[in-house]
């Protein structure tokens, strides 16, 4: 159930929830799905016998990700905040995020509503930087990070950061979509910043899967 501002689960969605399927996860294990959104992916590991906890920033979400789990018969803990802040001093053998990434032609203060979902500041990584420098410490020893995100936010530097922290990191997964409608709006802006050149026609998402060494 897609409640009205929260994000109805897209390509990007499904991308990780295909990485996710190739992950072997032990009954009970710790999950956390960061900006759950829906709870689509927190659902997916729920299914997978994890042990689930789910954060959105938007009371919307976080209310259907309840719903969701409620109507599927699944236990999974929704909290509501910022990022990591509602589980300080916990960590987790499965950290999953499809954070908002799409550069946006204004600062990320003035993200509001739904656009919360997408806009991530002039480079895309308003979130994302703060994913790399946090989750480090959030993940038990052979924890894993799946993330996703867009060519257009620079992966490189989500690898970089995660490797910097001493997790082992790559792009394990990408797809080429066509432009969605966000894209779509500021194509011009893009192809005048660079981000697209003049004969891009999609967008290529990527999952970044980062492992703390045991
Ligand atoms: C791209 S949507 C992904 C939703 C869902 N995980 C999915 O894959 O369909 C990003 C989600 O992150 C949430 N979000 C954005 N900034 C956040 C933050 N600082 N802390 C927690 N959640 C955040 C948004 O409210 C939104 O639900």
């Amino acid at each position: 159930m897609v409640l009205p501002g929260v994000y109805a689960p897209q390509e990007d969605t499904a991308l990780l929830a295909g990485a996710l399927s190739d992950e072997s996860l032990r009954p009970g294990a710790a999950v956390l799905d960061v900006g759950t959104g829906t709870g689509a992916l927190a659902l997916a590991a729920a299914r997978r016998g994890g042990r689930v906890t789910a954060v959105d920033v938007s009371w919307r979400a976080v209310c259907a990700a309840r719903l969701n789990a409620a109507r599927a018969g699944l236990r999974i803990r929704v909290r509501h905040g910022n990022l990591f802040t509602p589980v300080g001093g916990e960590t987790f053998d499965l950290v999953l995020a499809n954070p908002p990434y799409v550069p946006a032609p204004y600062s990320g203060r003035r993200t509001r509503g739904s656009a919360r979902a997408w806009d991530a500041g002039s480079d895309g990584r308003m979130v994302l930087d703060r994913i790399c420098l946090e989750v480090p410490r959030l993940l038990r020893p052979g924890g894993v990070l799946l993330l996703v995100q867009s060519a257009l936010s620079d992966p490189a530097r989500t690898e970089a950061l995660l490797r910097e922290a001493g997790l082992k990191a790559s792009v394990i997964r990408r797809r080429r979509i066509a432009f969605g409608p966000v894209l779509r709006g500021r194509e011009r802006w893009l192809r005048q910043r660079g981000l697209l050149s003049l004969t891009d026609r999609e967008e290529e998402l990527v999952v970044v899967r980062a492992e703390l060494p045991v």
